[in-house]
């Protein structure tokens, strides 16, 4: 059994009159000490998928899934009460905010050991002691002393520090990481990721990092998701995306890296075109627009998804590399797709 497992997800919002499609049928799974990775441009759903998996949506968002199971409990069917304790207790969360997340009237030491002391996981005083050992382990020195400041008197830096602490102190079986090192240096960020590596290995837990830094991902992910538009247009082993990348997004994303590889700090680079619009149906392949090796079909009807062993792309472009549009003539166009990006 999976430890999360996700299918077809959908998230909308009212705008105005109208409805934006945020999440468009999104499929996700993980298993016990996993780092899967999400990458994708910002606007494609990275956040919003992650929130709505841990039903953390703004009010107004309508979410629909087909199912989500978390160890096996049915998380759609959930009150608002049970997932709650769920979230507090198995699901850790790092927020792509954390002013917007940590509460500024709040001693950093009170918001830690809330959580814990009210999921009645020890007394107050081991809450504290735990608080302590976790920060320290973060990397934040005087840790004792950092228990009485407010989240204004640290710095972005430390604020994320504190927000994987957090996500760490009732000791989950789950953790969501939304850019958690983003305002970080590249030592500390690789510190901290090597931090996540080790709690993960020592209590097997899954952890869905989102970022937008594809050096990150070649460092740490065990499996890959490219998200576009709200979909997950393809997924992979870390090696199948970083070594045989399917999806021309996927593609253009890592050929944009300087000299095509990933570079220390390869946030995504820009592709040219924009992403489209999510308010109106997209009755093809969502990047379309964009694509180099665009035909005919990829406009009118959405494409296939291809399951080759494991290693699944939303693409036209079959698993031998040739495509069914191109006509008899066309041969494979692995090559083409390559030189064309
Ligand atoms: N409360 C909201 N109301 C309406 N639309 C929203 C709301 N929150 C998010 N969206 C829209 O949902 C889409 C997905 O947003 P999301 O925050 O998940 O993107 P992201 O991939 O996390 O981007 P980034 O990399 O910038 O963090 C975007 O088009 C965004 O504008
Ligand atoms: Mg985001």
């Amino acid at each position: 059994m999976s430890l999360l497992s996700v299918r077809n997800l959908n998230v909308r919002f009212p705008v105005g009159d109208e409805t934006l499609h945020a999440v468009r049928g999104l499929d996700m799974r993980l298993e016990r000490g996993e780092t899967l990775c999400i990458v994708g441009e910002s606007g494609s759903g990275k956040s919003i998928s992650s929130l709505a998996i841990a039903d953390l949506l703004p009010a107004n968002a309508d979410r629909r899934a087909d199912e989500m199971r978390f160890d096996g409990i049915d998380i759609v069917g959930l009150s608002v009460r049970e997932m709650a304790r769920l979230r507090g207790s198995r699901i850790g969360f790092v927020f792509q905010d954390p002013m917007t997340s940590l509460n500024p009237a709040w001693s950093i030491g009170n918001q830690l050991t809330e959580g814990f002391v009210h999921h009645r996981l020890g007394s107050r005083a081991e809450a504290r002691a735990r608080a302590v050992a976790l920060l320290e382990r973060v990397g934040i020195p005087n840790a004792r002393h950092r228990l009485g400041q407010y989240p204004h008197q640290l710095s972005g830096g430390l604020r994320q520090r504190v927000m994987v602490a957090m996500a760490l102190m009732c000791d989950p079986d789950l953790i969501f990481a939304d850019e958690p090192t983003s305002a970080l240096d590249v030592t500390i960020q690789i510190q901290l990721l090597e931090l996540f590596r080790e709690i993960q290995r020592e209590r097997h837990l899954g952890l869905v990092l989102i970022t937008h830094d594809l050096g990150v991902v070649s460092r740490i992910a065990d499996r890959v998701a490219v998200i576009y538009a709200g979909q997950v247009v393809e997924s992979g082993t870390a090696r199948q995306i970083f070594g045989d990348p399917r999806h021309p997004y996927t593609r253009a994303l890592l050929a944009s890296m300087p000299g095509g590889k990933v570079d220390a700090r390869g946030h995504l680079a820009t592709i040219p075109g924009v992403v489209p619009g999510l308010i109106d149906p997209i009755p093809g392949c969502a990047f379309v627009d964009r694509c180099a090796l665009a035909g005919a079909a990829c406009r009118s009807a959405p494409p296939p998804m291809h399951d080759h062993r494991a290693h699944q792309w939303r693409c036209v472009i079959a698993p031998d590399g040739t495509r069914p549009d191109a006509g008899p003539a066309a041969g494979p166009v692995a090559e083409e797709t390559a030189d064309a990006l």
